[in-house]
């Protein structure tokens, strides 16, 4: 018996600690940036549904802008113009008002912000005329767009851009290029180039132990084979002993 919980805890610590291999991942990003768009769209979106559980993932949407403050009042400069300022209030305000939906189980605060932020850069490259905040947000199920847009036309939206731009300075300033992508809140030029070329794999060298789905990239950490191998080992010695 002794022995038995013994390997259970053995088999739980491996397959805990193989499961926990999480990093944090920041984009800094502006709303009407081409750039940005393709990386969101092209790159981070489609990982992220494959690596859900390994990215702890957090959206900046200042750039390469700039604000000054007068008394109460924050004026910003925005890389592509002031309806780019716009846009990234937009953002700013969504990050911070989309709730999760617990009817739902599927739509969680984290997956609609992902594809309120994908829908929202996708859609501003079509140069429609009006920013696409309320589109997306009916075409996502995200309820509170009232709410969204108020806090982006009032100081609500304003003081939340300001935070991002001290943000992005915390990181680099002036920021170098957009989209920039830092992990573990560091930038790091070689992680920058790979992560705008190839996410997956950029994502994939910085998981420790790199789990099964990043077997098959080129240049990923060689240590996923071991581990996936002991965690299989331990769920089939765990069937055995009827867990
Ligand atoms: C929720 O996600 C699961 C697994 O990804 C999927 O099979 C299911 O169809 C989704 N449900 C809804 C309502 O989208
Ligand atoms: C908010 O600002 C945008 C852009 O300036 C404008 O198009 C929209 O009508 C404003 N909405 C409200 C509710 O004031």
């Amino acid at each position: 018996m002794l022995t038995k919980n013994l390997l259970l805890v053995v088999c739980l610590f491996v397959a805990g600690s193989y499961a926990q291999s999480k990093v944090p991942v920041n984009v800094y990003y502006e709303a009407l940036c081409p750039d940005s768009a393709k990386f969101i769209n092209q790159q981070l979106y489609p990982a992220v549904q494959q690596f859900r559980n390994n990215i702890d993932l957090k959206f900046i949407p200042f750039g390469k802008s700039s604000y000054r403050t007068q008394g109460a009042d924050t004026t910003f400069e925005c890389h592509h113009g002031p309806n780019e300022c716009y846009g990234n209030k937009v953002h700013a305000c969504g990050l911070y008002h989309i709730q999760g939906n617990s009817y739902q189980p599927n739509n969680t605060r984290e997956a609609l912000i992902l594809e309120y932020v994908n829908c929202l850069m996708e859609r501003a490259q079509f140069k429609e005329g009006e920013f696409p905040g309320k589109v997306c947000a009916e075409m996502h199920e995200i309820h509170n767009w009232d709410i969204i847009e108020r806090c982006a036309n009032s100081t609500e939206g304003s003081t939340l851009l300001k935070n991002y731009g001290d943000e992005t300075a915390k990181l680099q300033q002036p920021l170098k290029s957009v989209p920039t992508v830092a992990f573990r809140q560091t930038f790091d030029a070689d992680n920058q180039q790979l992560a705008v070329q190839n996410f997956r794999a950029a994502l994939c060298k910085n998981l420790k132990p790199s789990p099964v789905e990043c077997r098959n990239i080129p240049g990923s950490a060689p240590m996923g084979a071991p581990f996936g191998l002991v965690t299989l080992l331990s769920v089939i010695l765990a069937r055995m002993f009827h867990y």
